[in-house]
């Protein structure tokens, strides 16, 4: 047998297929725990990126102190897969979620964060009826305009109520400077990161001046986690696409296009006029993800003369220049904007080694909304 027929080459492998690269990945991992090592912060990814124990623990094995998550349904993949400390970086509201996040409290070491009193409070009860302690991190707006509380006074009263509350601790504040994703690459960047800071050690200084300990300060995202993780007082970043990095990620300077890990794996199922060429991948494959850059759904390995156009469902549309030729059954591989949002679509995906399958792994915590 040929290597080209071996079913262990990425060559045989049935399309459209997610393939993450091992290697790219290694790589990833290693750049950003470098990145944290160097500034002396810690280093806690963002594991709905992923959503993969696998990655979970090469990310820990490389120095990560923890993992952070969104949805209580990948802490309990994640905890159920032997990782022990976990922040849940989301407002938890409800009955159902806080008996969860108490069941899980008692498993490892779990750390929430709020940005309203009807969150402490619920957080309260639930922890003080299963006899658990919750820390929280106060969660700030520091421009996203998401989630957060809205500057120091409103972060000091949250905090008070966290410490005078029975069941909850205080464990200092978080913030995800999401707008770096309308950020220039470089300076652009830099003045994202900086007024992040500003306004999350204002935070943590008006807390302090009230005689409250801030343990920790935690920023997130990978844009600007090199820019942040320097700046002095902040003790924790929280990149979560890095790993994989994508084609956005490649766009604002994490890497190139060549360190992105993950990658989908076409065909060309159709040719209808000699500038169209359609293949076999449509938003079930890629996700429905907009480019932080343009309407291109992604870039195609070794042909950046194609010009990818759009997607349905199950097809995707490429501009293909005039005399190029591109047969029916070309194999074609696909950067995606991003692959967060792509690896949530796919229950497996095929990992390489350049073009060797080494394994086929379970996405354990995809599409975990709840
Ligand atoms: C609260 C929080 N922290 C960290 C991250 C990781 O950010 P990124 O995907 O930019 O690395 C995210 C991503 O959405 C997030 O929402």
């Amino acid at each position: 047998m040929t290597p080209h027929h071996s079913p262990k080459n990425l060559a045989n492998v049935d399309t459209p297929a997610v393939v993450l690269d091992l290697d790219r990945l290694e790589s990833n991992i290693g750049r950003m725990a470098a990145v944290a090592r160097e500034a002396g912060v810690a280093l806690r990814p963002h594991a709905k990126s992923h959503k993969l124990p696998q990655v979970a623990r090469l990310q820990l094995a490389a120095g990560a102190t923890g993992l952070t998550v969104a949805k209580l349904g990948e802490a309990e993949v994640f905890v159920e897969a032997g990782v022990g400390d976990i922040l849940v970086a989301y407002p938890i509201w409800g009955e159902s979620k806080w008996h969860r996040l108490c069941e899980l409290r008692r498993r490892a070491q779990i750390t929430t964060c709020a940005d309203s009193a009807e969150v402490v409070d619920g957080l309260s009860r639930a922890a003080t009826a299963h006899g658990v302690e919750i820390p929280i991190l106060v969660e700030v707006d520091t421009g996203f305009e998401r989630c957060g509380v809205a500057g120091p006074r409103e972060a000091v009263a949250l905090a008070r109520r966290i410490t005078e509350s029975p069941g909850t601790a205080f464990a200092g504040v978080l913030s995800f400077a999401g707008q770096s994703y309308g950020a220039q690459p470089g300076p652009g960047l830099e003045a994202v990161a900086a007024s992040d800071a500003r306004r999350l050690l204002g935070a943590a200084e008006a807390i302090r001046e009230c005689g409250i300990t801030v343990p920790v300060v935690s920023a997130g995202g990978t844009p600007t986690a090199r820019q942040v993780a320097r700046i002095s007082g902040i003790t924790e970043v929280r990149p979560g696409a890095y790993a994989f990095s994508d084609r956005d990620q490649a766009a604002l300077g994490w890497g190139t296009l060549a360190d992105c890990a993950l990658t989908v794996v076409t065909t060309v199922v159709s040719r209808p006029t000699p500038e169209r060429a359609v293949i076999d991948a449509g938003t079930k494959a890629f996700s429905s993800d907009q480019s932080i850059q343009d309407a291109a759904f992604g870039a195609i390995i070794d042909h950046p003369e194609l010009t990818p156009l759009r997607l349905t469902e199950e097809h995707g549309i490429l501009h293909v220049p005039a005399g190029m030729r591109l047969d029916i059954g070309t194999r074609l591989r696909v950067i995606p904007n991003h692959g967060c949002g792509t690896l949530n679509m796919h229950d497996n995906v095929t990992v390489v080694r350049d073009e060797d399958v080494i394994e086929e792994w379970t996405v354990a915590a995809r599409a975990k909304m709840r």
